[in-house]
């Protein structure tokens, strides 16, 4: 996607040196930041302290910071010590366990000498492949914007659209999973508007997905996050569309964290759901999501604290609460299936639940 006019990914690699250069989200939208990863640690840091994020996002990184390790060192201990570090980073995306699996199990069979050379490749082709991925769920999304709008009073109306957190292109290699077809839909000449909510407490929405949206020209309106509700209530929303960090094979949800009352919301209105995904994000190993998908407990200070630009462009934090407020911060939570309209994955929309999951698995 774009940034200012010129085309450009979350993540691009140096073929000739071999690096991979991020763009540091922890600076958006304030400042367009690139860094340059060039070692597994470096990889490591950025995934836990989200200058990348995003469940495909974080498995491409973790793709890199593998050959990274090996370039260094392409010994099994090292390969073993490399993926518990980059495994140990972030618990909830399962796309972090689906990449460094993947590279694993290319290398492992290799002499020590093609080791790293093969994980590059492999990281290379992880990242290619999440590009059309992405792009394939947004076609199917747009198939279903279509014939949302087109039972819509005035079909030549615009198509309201709300989504939380970020799915866009920053939390993927590029377009995006739950933003893809919302691009795809504004460049076939659409009229769509999204409904941005803040996503506290890091504010993903308002810091990233508002700043992707304007950077690509998309109508769009920030919310606090309490506001969606009111929203679906007086008919203002048509559709809703999130991604997520870990589907069970039975169809439950893992998502940043006030995705579960959205979903609630719009099935109390009777709007459509959905979830868009990558297959790399489901976990065919688990079943409940609320029993089994471990969910990131993260710092109080997220809650307490408020970070943003003074008008004389400082970045500064500043305490919201009374000092020393005790604060619980669960960065996702799980959304049963039956909450959830179709999952939209680049191989098509399923229904959330064991027996369309199971035919989708035969499909790959
Ligand atoms: O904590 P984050 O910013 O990594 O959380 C990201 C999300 O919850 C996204 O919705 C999810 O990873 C899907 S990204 C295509």
């Amino acid at each position: 996607m774009k940034i200012q006019g010129q085309p450009h990914r979350s993540i691009e690699a140096d073929l000739t040196h071999r690096t991979a250069r991020i763009v540091d989200q922890t600076f958006l939208p304030h400042r367009v930041e690139w860094r340059t990863l060039q070692t597994m640690e470096e990889a490591a840091e950025a995934i836990q302290v989200m200058r990348v994020r995003g469940a495909p996002l974080i498995g491409a990184t973790a793709a890199y910071g593998l050959f990274f390790a090996l370039r260094d060192d392409a010994s099994d201990a090292n390969l073993q010590r490399a993926y518990d570090t980059l495994y140990a980073t972030r618990p909830t995306a399962i796309n972090l366990r689906w990449a460094l699996d993947r590279v694993r199990r290319m290398v492992e069979p290799l002499a020590e000498s093609a080791r790293a050379d093969a994980a590059w490749e492999e990281a290379l082709t992880i990242c290619e492949e999440d590009v059309k991925t992405n792009h394939a769920i947004g076609h199917h999304g747009l198939e279903l914007f279509r014939e949302i709008l087109a039972k819509k009073a005035d079909p030549s109306s615009t198509l309201n659209v709300m989504t939380h957190c970020n799915a866009g292109w920053l939390a993927c290699v590029d377009w995006g999973t739950a933003i893809s077809p919302i691009y795809q839909a504004h460049d076939a000449g659409m009229k769509v508007h999204v409904w941005v909510s803040e996503t506290r407490p890091r504010g993903q929405g308002a810091s990233l997905t508002a700043w992707e949206l304007r950077e690509h020209g998309v109508p769009h309106t920030l919310i606090v996050d309490n506001e969606a509700g009111h929203l679906l209530q007086r008919g203002l929303v048509d559709v809703c569309i999130v991604g997520t960090d870990r589907v069970t094979a039975h169809g439950d949800v893992a998502n940043k964290i006030g995705t579960y009352l959205k979903a609630l919301a719009a099935h109390a209105h009777e709007v459509p759901f959905y979830v868009a995904l990558p297959v790399s994000t489901i976990d065919w190993t688990i079943q409940d999501g609320i029993r089994d998908i471990p969910i990131e407990q993260r710092s109080g200070r997220e809650v307490t604290h408020m970070p943003g630009l003074t008008e004389e462009g400082i970045r500064q934090e500043v305490l919201i609460t009374p000092a020393g407020t005790q604060a619980r911060n669960d960065g996702f939570d799980v959304t049963p299936g039956r909450l959830v309209t179709k999952l939209v994955t680049e191989h098509g929309a399923f229904d959330a639940n064991a027996e369309a999951l199971q035919k989708l698995s035969g499909m790959i």
